[in-house]
């Protein structure tokens, strides 16, 4: 039974790129997505010169998400930074800029001005983890933690499109490192409140960006729509809350 499971285990692993910690002169930006993706190879591990395409790409195979993720997070990014998709090329630490997609309340990281919001804080991750009773993260303690993050970071004035990015941000927290219990395409909404992310698992993959041992990504690929129903939750838990 150990033999069995230690090489189930083996395999999913050999599936995913090899993990390599960022070096002093890697440009890293303030996502924990992207920066598992540079550290894991599946984007160019010093994070420089990243074209539309190669974004897409490195999104679609390392979560399996359906390529209209990729598409509408990159889209959006190159175009806020208005880039040409077709050719321009963008640095992951240009992803900081303030004003921009980088935000006030992170879930990991401090504000600017005054605060480094391109690292995490490891005691914000533990106090998000906290806001969970079980040993997972869900959809009611992502709304308590955006609850609490607005609160501490005193209220910001936020953008109805900051809003819109910061629940998909929780979203795909629960969606990327999720223990497989995703509901089936079409699932009545109330099977979003059985996603659980393995707490143990968000706080790797936040603090050390990486893919953790035993994950792998979804068997069927997430879809955009998929992710926004997901956000649409996050939201009313976070009215609530
Ligand atoms: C080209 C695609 C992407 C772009 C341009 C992007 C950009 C960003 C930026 C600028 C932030 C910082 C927001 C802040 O100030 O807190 C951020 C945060 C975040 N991103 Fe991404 N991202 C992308 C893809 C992804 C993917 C694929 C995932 C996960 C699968 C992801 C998960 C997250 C999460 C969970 C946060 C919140 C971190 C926090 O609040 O501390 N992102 N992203």
């Amino acid at each position: 039974m150990k033999v069995i499971s230690l090489f189930q285990f083996a395999s999913a692993a050999a599936a995913l790129k090899e993990w390599a910690p960022a070096g002093p002169s890697d440009s890293r930006s303030p996502c924990p997505g992207l920066n598992t993706l540079a550290n894991h190879g599946y984007l160019p591990h010093d994070g420089k010169k990243i074209s539309m395409s190669t974004f897409v790409s490195a999104i679609t195979e390392a979560f399996n998400f359906d390529p209209s993720v990729g598409q509408f997070l990159a889209s959006g990014a190159f175009q806020v930074f208005g880039l040409n998709p077709a050719n321009d090329t963008l640095d992951l630490e240009t992803l900081n800029t303030p004003g921009r997609l980088e935000h006030p309340a992170s879930l990991s990281r401090h504000d600017q001005p005054g605060g480094d919001s391109l690292h995490v804080d490891p005691e914000r991750v533990d106090a998000m983890l906290a806001d969970s009773p079980h040993l997972f993260l869900d959809v009611v303690s992502a709304g308590v933690s955006r609850r609490r993050t607005f609160l501490e970071s005193g209220r910001p004035n936020l953008t109805e499109t900051i809003w819109t990015i910061m629940f998909g941000e929780s979203s795909l927290t629960l969606i990327a490192m999720n223990n497989g219990t995703f509901p089936a395409a079409g699932a009545p909404t109330e099977e979003i409140y059985n996603i659980q992310a393995p707490k143990d698992w968000v706080k790797i993959w936040y603090e050390e960006e990486r893919f953790p041992e035993g994950w792998t990504p979804f068997a069927r690929s997430i879809n955009l729509t998929e992710l926004g129903a997901v956000g649409a939750v996050i939201r009313s838990e976070f009215v609530k809350s």
